[in-house]
């Protein structure tokens, strides 16, 4: 299984904070943004990962990552995504990395306080299809929220006025070799973008998407509010970071 790491976008709420610099390189506590999306991915045993950035500085991202040594990787492989064409356009460009097997893909800006192995391991259980992943949080309305009947899910609403659960859906996504064709059949949004919500509801629509409830605490990092409550959660609580400083775990994660 391939990772994705989404981290293009001009970070628009953040500005003057990346008026020089792309979102995903500004510190949370400390260390770059980006860090924990590619952490979270290595934790879950995925070590042929793929950085799409794009907008401001996107050298930048080779001159800190370069090949991923500090994850105990051997290499890393980077796209560019010009423009602000949205979450789901940044994953098509992946295709002639990821296309020969499933996918898993991570918002640059996602930060989470455990590890998504079990739910990767379920998802390669699954064998096909789509999984998401949920968390309650008492702001929905900032997210794509789905509404639920039990175990179903039975469509995303994207940022709704009134949402139909308690439920966000997080910046964590598996795929299977259909995303490509789902990406290419979407209309952009009223924001003019491809949005990921709508490629969840094509897999829903087929009846091929599974989610589950993420553990531990969850924060994304793209507003003034939520990059100082990363900043905070991960300064008192710790977060998947600890798992790169202690090399015999990034040893011993499962290899898929
Ligand atoms: C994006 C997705 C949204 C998801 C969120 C998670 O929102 O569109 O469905 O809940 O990431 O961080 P955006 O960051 O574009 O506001």
């Amino acid at each position: 299984m391939k990772g994705v790491v989404l981290a293009g976008g001009l970070g628009t709420r953040l500005r003057p904070l990346t008026s020089v610099t792309n979102k995903h390189l500004l510190p949370v506590y400390d260390q770059p943004m980006i860090y924990y999306p590619i952490q979270t991915l290595v934790n879950a045993g995925i070590r042929d990962i793929m950085v799409v950035t794009g907008g401001n500085s996107a050298g930048d991202f080779l001159r800190l990552l370069g090949n991923g040594k500090a994850f105990g990787l051997k290499h890393l492989n980077y796209t560019y995504q010009e423009g602000e064409g949205g979450i789901a356009e940044a994953l098509s460009l992946v295709e002639h990395f990821a296309a020969d097997g499933p996918v898993c893909v991570v918002l640059g800006d996602n930060i989470i306080e455990g590890n998504i192995s079990a739910a990767v391991a379920e998802y390669r259980a699954q064998g096909s299809g789509a999984k998401i992943m949920l968390k309650k949080v008492p702001d929905p309305q900032r997210f794509g929220v789905p509404k639920l009947d039990g175990n179903r899910v039975l469509c995303i609403e994207e940022k709704p006025a009134k949402p139909q659960s308690d439920y966000a859906v997080i910046g964590v996504y598996m795929y299977d070799e259909q995303v490509y064709d789902i990406i290419r059949s979407l209309k952009p949004s009223g924001r003019g973008e491809l949005e990921i919500t709508d490629v969840n509801n094509a897999y829903i629509t087929r009846n091929e998407m599974t989610w589950e409830e993420l553990e531990g605490w969850w924060t994304d990092a793209g507003t003034f509010e939520s990059l100082l409550r990363a900043s905070n959660l991960v300064a008192e609580t710790g977060a998947n970071k600890m798992y790169f400083e202690r090399e015999e775990v990034v040893a011993n994660a499962p290899r898929l």
